[in-house]
């Protein structure tokens, strides 16, 4: 019996680790376009930058958060009308709409392109009757050019660009905080650029979620940490 077990262990855990993320990636798929629907909104399509003639090295495609990424992390009590809350690479506004949950003063969407940002714009209006926050906002342009605004107290990344176009982004929010003292708190899904954002020695890591099994890079991968930029 011992014996089957230590042929039979490591071979179940094999074809989970073969099976499992596609059977994941399908689940979420079907159950992010059910959650669309059920909303009346518009966000679960995957976008190549290709498709819409802006790829270049360091940025990122259009993937969705999961709707429930935000709350991992930051809990509505956590948040009120004096905080602003920016998500930086909005694509289809999935965040935005989930932000717009909390009761913060206002949400603003950042997005590079403009036909993902009109998208966006249409979720808002669908959902503009059920927003907990009275200004949400979607802007259309790079990162690297959006002016931070001195009153913002919660950045989201989602993974949504990397190498020199996040640093420049992370210099700018310092330079924010510098400028106008308060803590600024970071929330990271898929945080590939932890180490450039520590390396800066402004910002310190608060809080994490792992993401869900199974395999422990594919969780690591879909982890979700909350970090803060002090003066
Ligand atoms: C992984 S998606 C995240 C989408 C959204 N934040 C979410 O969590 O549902 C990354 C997004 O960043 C956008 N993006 C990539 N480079 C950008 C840049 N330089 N400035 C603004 N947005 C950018 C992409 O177009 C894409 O929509």
């Amino acid at each position: 019996m011992v014996g089957a077990d230590r042929v039979l262990q490591p071979a179940v855990r094999g074809v989970r680790r073969l099976v499992g993320p596609p059977a994941l990636w399908l689940r979420r798929r079907v159950v992010d376009e059910a959650q669309d629907r059920m909303r009346g909104t518009r966000t679960a399509r995957w976008t190549e930058l290709e498709e819409l003639g802006l790829a270049a090295p360091d940025r990122v495609r259009y993937v969705p958060s999961p709707w429930a990424a935000l709350g991992r992390v930051l809990p509505r009590r956590e948040v009120s009308e004096r905080d602003v809350f920016v998500d930086f690479g909005a694509g289809m506004g999935r965040v935005v709409l989930a932000a717009a949950g909390y009761p913060f003063r206002r949400v603003v969407g950042v997005e590079l392109s403009a036909e993902l940002a009109e998208v966006a714009r249409r979720n808002v209006e669908r959902r503009r009757d059920r927003l907990v926050c009275p200004d949400v906002r979607i802007v259309a342009c790079d990162a690297t050019e959006f002016e931070v605004p001195d009153d913002l107290t919660v950045a989201y990344f989602f993974n949504p660009f990397r190498g020199a176009i996040f640093r420049t982004v992370v210099d700018r929010l310092i330079a924010s905080v510098d400028a106008s003292p308060r803590v600024l708190r970071i929330v990271y899904l898929d945080p590939f650029e932890e180490r450039a954002l520590l390396d800066t020695g402004r910002v310190r890591l608060v809080r994490s979620a792992r993401g869900r099994r199974p395999g422990r890079e594919w969780s690591r991968r879909h982890s979700v940490h909350l970090y803060e930029l002090t003066p």
